[in-house]
């Protein structure tokens, strides 16, 4: 397995490949890995030549009041994660060498990036896109993996794909889960094992969604109260619940086709999020 931190080093570790008519999957990550990262890790050794992870915690997606600094960093355990997952390349570049200096070129998947997470996270998605989109250019995989836990951002990052005609396919995973239901997620690390078992009523949550959906109801509001009550009965505030349209993330009020039910909370400090996908 290469650690590559460079640019062009990296560039020429897709160059080789392409001159071998390789493909290449890509799955680009903050480390901190867990579960859920080596499940796109394992997909993308299943359909790919090559395997490529970039570990970069990136500036430019946290708010000032945010949690980059305190962000988990854990570069050996991720480098030992990543070999026994056979990935070829892992990319760990400096972000002088990302930001380099009058750096001031982002991209803003506009409407998609102001709803759900956006309304709280202002500029995050701007920072995703823009960091994902140099990742793009510098690795040029034919496939990338997104987790269905960060829907929003896997849905923001497709249609930037597709508007910029970026040669890249989208493919997006099923979220991984404690057996408790709660989605694994690096900020996980940020809860104690009382707090783990309080957030599990997040996917009872969106599970009680579901049941009701299949049971008949349609009125959206009717069950996002249900919810609300269940998750703050757990001492868990609720920043948003919503039902949206999966392409373009527009709210639904009455129940029908594919919708997305998506969620961000809070306990104490740390702010989680989850979501479903109801076919109706
Ligand atoms: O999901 C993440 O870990 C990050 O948002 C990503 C896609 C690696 C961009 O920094």
């Amino acid at each position: 397995m290469k650690v590559i931190r460079g640019i062009s080093q990296m560039r020429a570790f897709t160059k080789n490949a392409r001159a071998k008519e390789q493909t290449i999957g890509f799955v680009p990550t903050m480390g901190a890995l867990h579960e859920g990262h080596l499940s796109l890790i394992r997909r993308a050794r299943r359909d790919c030549d090559k395997v490529a992870v970039s570990i970069f915690v990136n500036p430019a997606q946290f708010g000032p009041k945010e949690d980059f600094k305190s962000y988990p960093r854990h570069p050996k355990k991720d480098l030992l994660l990543c070999g026994r997952g056979k990935v070829d390349a892992v990319f760990m570049p400096a972000a002088k060498d990302i930001y380099p200096p009058h750096f001031c070129t982002y991209v803003s998947v506009s409407g998609l990036s102001d709803v759900l997470c956006g309304r709280s996270r202002i500029g995050h998605f701007r920072g995703v896109a823009t960091i994902v989109a140099k990742l793009f250019n510098i690795i040029e995989p034919d496939v990338a993996y997104f987790g269905q836990k960060d829907a929003q951002q896997a849905i923001i990052i497709g249609r930037m794909a597709r508007d910029l005609n970026m040669p890249v396919n989208i493919r997006l995973m099923p979220t991984i889960r404690e057996p408790s239901g709660l989605a694994k997620s690096s900020r996980n690390a940020y809860l104690s094992l009382e707090e783990k078992q309080r957030a599990s009523v997040l996917y009872r949550a969106l599970k009680m969604a579901r049941e009701l959906i299949r049971m008949g109801h349609k009125d959206a509001s009717k069950i996002k109260k249900r919810m609300q009550r269940l998750i703050s009965a757990h001492k868990i505030t609720v920043e948003y619940i919503s039902m949206v349209d999966l392409v373009d993330l527009a709210p639904v009020t009455k129940l029908y086709g594919t919708v997305l039910i998506a969620l961000a909370a809070r306990i104490g400090k740390t702010r989680l999020i989850d979501n479903i996908i109801v076919k109706i």
